[in-house]
């Protein structure tokens, strides 16, 4: 079924269809949005929640009162909608006091006025209901290395993470984190700058179960990796907590576009990864609409996001039941990588028996163009 539908899990973040465009050449091309009509306009068509950054829904140095009155606006639309807030983050990264980083600044009391602004929102997020905070330290980096040191930058961010985690155990919370890796943009380079940068990070954390990963396309794509390999990766070690899907052409600046508007084929086989490996969070888009779009083109780009999400499922789907795809399959050998390599009480001794000549080993063909022009052939929906 290609109509969207709240099963489906669609999350879109405040600050996608509402960016207005502004970028390092020219002035914003369209008005402020209005979460609320952001959480209705979303609702038609068919997503699950939304999710936000502090200052998308609360402008930075708001008062009380105006911070109220905007909480209130939002969470009378999500009761309206039914949409949910799965995820909440903070803008760690426009106001000019984050401008040499948020937890990695080298003044420190950059560095707790950080810890404050996310505990102020973390609070919010849990009355909310969201159950995942999203950690993207876009200027926690640098231009020079002559700037910082970067196992001193590491100590202060894990520090950040280990007191947050603290605090979420201590408010009791049911709340998990989930690191955003992204190469450079703003930062000359930034630190965690891939999946697996962050997920040796994680592991020296003081609350390891805590902490996940959002990984993004455009992010692993600028870095000139796989992202299907990535999020591999990550499910492996069981911490894809979250998911930012959107578009990248390659290594150059992040692109941000619509879900399968990059490299589509990269995009079929991560929708094929998400939904054989049975991924149950929310598909979450991080996308910009176009500078060229006006409102009605903000809302075709959500919709496409989620109709191009829909066509890749059922394009996956076709694909793994296509009978010619198994035999491709089982020819080339997949099901037997599952095979573990050493029978169950064999020893490295035991190799030795083996009857093994490499030359006949060498010799079958694998099969793989055939079963890649497949795929193919899924995709372009000539199968
Ligand atoms: C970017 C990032 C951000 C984050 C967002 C939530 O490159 O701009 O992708 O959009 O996802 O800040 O943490
Ligand atoms: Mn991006
Ligand atoms: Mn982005
Ligand atoms: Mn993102």
């Amino acid at each position: 079924d290609l109509t969207p539908n709240p099963e489906d899990r669609f999350t879109f973040g405040l600050w996608t269809v509402g960016w207005q465009a502004r970028d390092p050449f020219g002035d914003a091309t369209r008005a402020p949005l209005d979460p609320v009509e952001a959480v209705h306009r979303l609702a038609e068509l068919g997503a699950y929640g939304v999710t936000f950054h502090d200052d998308d829904l609360i402008p930075f140095g708001a008062d009380d009162a105006d911070r109220a009155k905007r909480i209130t606006a939002f969470r009378t639309a999500l009761d309206a909608t039914g949409m949910t807030v799965p995820m909440a983050t903070t803008n760690l990264f426009t106001h000019p006091v984050f401008k040499d980083g948020a937890f990695t600044a080298n003044d420190r009391s950059v560095r707790r006025f950080a810890l404050r602004k996310v505990i102020r929102n973390i609070d919010l997020a849990a009355e909310l209901g969201a159950r995942t905070y999203v950690f993207w330290g876009g200027r926690e980096g640098a231009e020079t290395d002559a700037a910082k040191d970067g196992r001193v930058a590491l100590d202060r961010f894990k520090e950040a993470l280990d007191v947050l985690c603290g605090y979420v155990r201590d408010q009791g919370y049911d709340m998990r984190f989930a690191l955003e890796p992204k190469p450079n943009e703003p930062r000359g380079d930034i630190f965690l700058p891939t999946i697996g940068h962050a997920l040796a990070f994680i592991e020296r954390l003081e609350h390891p179960e805590m902490v996940g990963l959002n990984p993004e396309v455009g992010h692993e794509q600028m870095a000139g990796l796989n992202m299907v390999h990535g999020v591999a990766q990550a499910l492996w070690a069981g911490k894809l907590f979250h998911i930012d899907l959107n578009g990248q052409h390659g290594p150059k600046y992040d692109q941000d576009l619509v879900f399968g508007h990059g490299d589509l084929k990269s995009a079929f086989f991560l929708v094929d990864l998400l939904e054989h490996a049975g991924y149950d969070g929310p598909r979450h888009f991080d996308y910009k609409p176009l500078r060229t779009e006006s409102a009605d083109g903000v809302w075709a780009s959500a919709a496409a996001n989620m109709r191009t999400y829909l066509l890749l499922r059922e394009r996956a789907r076709a694909f793994r039941a296509d009978t010619e795809v198994q035999a491709a399959m089982i020819a080339a050998g997949l099901d037997q990588l599952a095979v573990p390599t050493l029978a169950p009480g064999e020893t490295c001794a035991d190799l030795t028996k083996d009857d093994f000549d490499p030359e006949t080993a060498a010799a079958p063909g694998l099969g793989y163009e055939r079963l890649d022009q497949l795929a193919i052939e899924h995709i372009l929906g000539a199968r």
